[in-house]
């Protein structure tokens, strides 16, 4: 959806620190405003692609540190980092798009989505994190941009049902992106909650729970319009579970086309260091593997 609105700023950056340079410049914005992006999905433009300096598009995420302005903080175990949405907002949707959140956890991609000016639906089974994330919307002034649901996201029947009434007050009939940042099977376990992913029985329960979720997000974007999943692999009884690849099938079995697979560094989440980094490095030696250092931005496309 485009709008005569103002264009939002690139603005975040690798460092995780707001940057001048990252905004584009009135040249560029007054351009914009003249001439729209050929593209349905996006107001950025590819012939100005000098404007965007912080846009990435390579492969390889490498983020020092966790951006904490603007309304984010590292207050839930398992949240991720706001840059990741900063890229993808900016890049992958217009101003006043609705973006859903299928596991809207802390809210990072519902306040990310504020402070771009699109919309929101955030999805989470927990109802102490819906009511976290609506007051720190409200203590913000951010409301009505947007939706919280507190819902199991693999329900396509009620889920559905509630979603398309939030897309319908935001007279709309179907998102314009979808963010997914499943739990990471059971390496955190976020409730007791039998609906949570992170409960599953096993994963191959795990995965059958979150097509279910991928079916989901299919069906409420819009075509031509893209998702993005963000997961880590694990490790289980001496083996690598390549969990991202996993669920990338899960997202094709649902309809979606794979357009990149992005590999950032983990940063910003971790809590404790030294000694345990120690024990683990002896560990990696002994057992004959590699600590995770890194996870997956996946992208795709609705045909
Ligand atoms: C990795 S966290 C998401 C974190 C979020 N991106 C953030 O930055 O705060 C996964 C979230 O999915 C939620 N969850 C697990 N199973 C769910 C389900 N079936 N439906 C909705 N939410 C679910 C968990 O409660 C948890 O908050």
């Amino acid at each position: 959806m485009n709008t005569s609105s103002p264009k939002p700023s690139a603005k975040a950056t690798q460092s995780g620190k707001r940057n001048r340079t990252a905004v584009p410049d009135d040249r560029a914005v007054n351009r914009s405003r003249k001439v729209r992006s050929p593209l349905p999905y996006t107001d950025l433009q590819p012939e100005a692609w000098r404007d965007y300096p912080d846009i990435l598009t390579d492969s390889l995420w490498v983020f020092p540190g966790r951006e904490r302005q603007n309304g984010h903080q590292l207050d839930y175990h398992g949240n991720c980092i706001p840059q990741i949405l900063t890229q993808l907002l900016t890049r992958f949707t217009c101003v006043n798009d609705v973006v859903l959140d299928l596991f809207a956890g802390s809210g990072t991609a519902i306040i990310e989505a504020a402070n771009l000016h699109r919309r929101a639906i955030g999805v989470e089974l927990k109802p102490d994190m819906v009511q976290r994330v609506q007051d720190k919307l409200q203590q913000q002034g951010k409301t009505p941009h947007a939706t919280l649901i507190c819902a199991d996201s693999s329900n396509l029947n009620t889920t559905s049902l509630a979603i398309q009434q939030a897309l319908q007050a935001f007279n709309a009939s179907l998102a314009q992106f979808v963010f997914l940042h499943p739990p990471y099977d059971d390496i955190i376990r976020f409730s007791d909650d039998p609906n949570d992913l992170s409960n599953a029985s096993n994963t191959q329960d795990f995965l059958d729970g979150f097509e279910r979720v991928c079916q989901q997000a299919f069906n409420a974007l819009q075509s031509g319009h893209f998702a993005a999943l963000v997961i880590g692999d694990k490790y289980a009884a001496s083996e690598w579970v390549p969990l991202g690849f996993m669920c990338l099938q899960r997202m094709n079995a649902a309809g979606f086309k794979t357009k990149s697979i992005i590999v950032k560094n983990i940063s910003g989440n971790e809590q404790g260091k030294g000694r345990t980094n120690n024990l683990w490095r002896y560990r990696a030696l002994k057992g004959g593997f590699y600590l995770f250092k890194h996870e997956y931005v996946m992208l795709f496309q609705k045909p």
